[in-house]
């Protein structure tokens, strides 16, 4: 998608032109809109979430017109404008609309950082759809928008900001959605070294002889259900030498969770090629703070691999080791997300020296029974830095929700015969949470679980059907105010 700003139009030059508008006063500076009549019939009123399409005829030429209802001002959220902006572009993309205009400064709106941010990240993320494996409806011509603002210098450098972070968001949603007959533990290290050449970030792989030396028993008795060797994939960002802070991002990579021999029912299973929504949020992040050249320092790292089911597959009954050298009862092979993540915990902490470390994966089912698709769920020990992650979800227009964290919980984590074990039982998305919790090195630590929100069944918003490439953008504005 090309998007330019601009402080002067010409409507007959468009196919289309979206106007946001106010609920008070209604009013349209450009063109003729009949929008006393619109509200007196109840069909336009600028409340939020109002969308109107109309046809005019502009000099001889046919533009579509849709008007959106921004409502009250002192109500209007980052979120709100994100998914309106999304529904109307949608509206003249039905139209086949390729060549449009949105219109910032007239009528009763004034551009703002927060609009100019809004529309670019709302336009790149809702023209989104995964059809590269259908052969006819790959759509061709590259989308055209001139964003309509009074002063473009005051806005150009959010521009390109917001452009890198809705691409890096759609690199997340791309390598969820690609299946695990492609995506596996392999291609996906290509895929990230191919990545960090691009976007400029520092690309170390581990292979199986590397990730054995380094003793992550927890991580390789899940990997050794399958075929494809695991990979355990480092990336590094060190924007400000001065600074010895380092925030560490931990993603849940597993290419494909069958369950292993705790199998799961095919209806359970059909999805599991997004059970690394976790990792490629962390991969999207990294692009995005690489790209803007962050005067901070991040390393993100993810194990990556499947959980199959072979003569070589690890058993429920198992005692196995860690990293960190605590002993794990395994009570149940589809609860194989904390077992990866642990020794890429330990090792996060241990051998990158990082100073705060944050964890997110599609970890549990039970996130549905929590906030459902509406939030991530998260646990943390450390108010300071939670209350950082919750104001970078904020800021990005994402919701997030943190659980307690009772002390009868930390019980649930142990066992009779080994310290630690893998089903700690209700409730399964804080229990989870806290079993990577011990490998934290009692640093400041935000958890956060994504198995409810990294896949919307609907196209709707900023959304499309598939993955949402969540906590993507919040990771790289928590990686900004961590430049502070
Ligand atoms: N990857 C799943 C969690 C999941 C479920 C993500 C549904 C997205 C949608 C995870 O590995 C898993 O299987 N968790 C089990 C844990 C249980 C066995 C303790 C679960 O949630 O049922
Ligand atoms: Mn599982
Ligand atoms: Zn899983």
């Amino acid at each position: 998608m090309k998007i330019l700003l601009k402080n002067k139009m010409e409507i007959s030059k468009y196919d289309g032109i979206i106007i946001p508008i106010y609920e008070d006063k209604l009013k349209v500076d450009i063109t003729e809109i009949p929008l006393e009549q619109l509200k007196e019939s109840n069909k336009f009123e600028g409340k939020e979430n109002d969308l109107y399409k109309l046809t005019i005829l502009e000099e001889g030429k046919l533009v579509e017109v849709v008007l959106v209802g921004l409502g009250k001002k002192d109500k209007l959220s980052y979120r709100k404008i994100l998914n309106i902006l999304g529904e109307s572009y949608r509206l003249l993309k039905n139209e086949k609309v390729s060549n449009f205009a949105l219109v910032l400064d007239a009528n009763n709106v004034d551009s703002n950082e927060q609009l100019v941010r809004a529309s670019v990240e709302s336009f790149i993320m809702s023209d989104y759809k995964f059809d590269h494996y259908k052969k006819k409806e790959r759509s061709s011509e590259e989308p055209k928008v001139d964003i309509i603002v009074n002063e473009i210098d005051k806005y150009e450098n959010i521009k390109k900001e917001a452009a890198t972070i809705a691409l890096a968001n759609l690199i997340s949603r791309k390598l969820v959605n690609e299946p695990a007959n492609i995506l596996n533990p392999k291609t996906l290290s290509k895929e990230v070294e191919h990545l960090g050449k691009e976007k400029g970030f520092e690309v170390e792989i581990l292979k199986l002889k590397e990730i054995e030396k380094l003793g992550m028993e927890s991580f390789l008795s899940v990997a050794k259900g399958s075929d494809i060797e695991p990979r355990f994939i480092i990336m590094r960002y060190i924007g400000n030498k001065d600074s010895d802070q380092i925030l560490g991002y931990v993603g849940k990579g597993l290419t494909y969770d069958s369950g292993g021999l705790s199998i799961k029912p095919t209806s359970g299973m059909v999805d599991m090629k997004s059970d690394m929504a976790g990792a490629a949020a962390v991969i999207g992040a990294m692009c995005a703070i690489s790209e803007n050249k962050l005067n901070t320092n991040v390393v993100g790292v993810i194990a990556a691999c499947e959980n199959m089911i072979s003569g070589n597959s690890y058993r429920p009954g198992d005692i196995i080791n860690s990293m960190g050298g605590k002993t794990i009862f395994i009570g149940n092979t589809d609860a194989e997300g904390r077992l990866t993540l642990i020794d890429a915990m330990e090792y996060i902490v241990t051998k990158e020296k990082v100073t705060k470390v944050l964890d997110i994966a599609t970890l549990t089912g039970a996130a549905l029974h929590c906030t459902g698709a509406a939030a991530s769920v998260a646990i943390s020990n450390n108010d300071e830095f939670y209350k950082k992650v919750n104001e970078s979800f904020d800021f990005s227009g994402e919701q997030i929700w943190r659980m307690p964290v009772f002390d009868e919980y930390k019980e649930l984590i142990k066992h009779h015969e080994a310290d630690l074990t893998n089903t700690a039982g209700n409730p399964g998305t804080i229990t989870a949470g806290l079993f990577i919790g011990e490998f934290n090195g009692d640093l400041p630590w935000v958890h956060i679980d994504i198995a409810g929100t990294s896949l919307s069944t609907k196209e709707k918003g900023i959304l499309s059907k598939g993955a949402t490439g969540i906590a993507t953008r919040p990771l790289y504005y928590l990686a900004k105010e961590q430049q502070k």
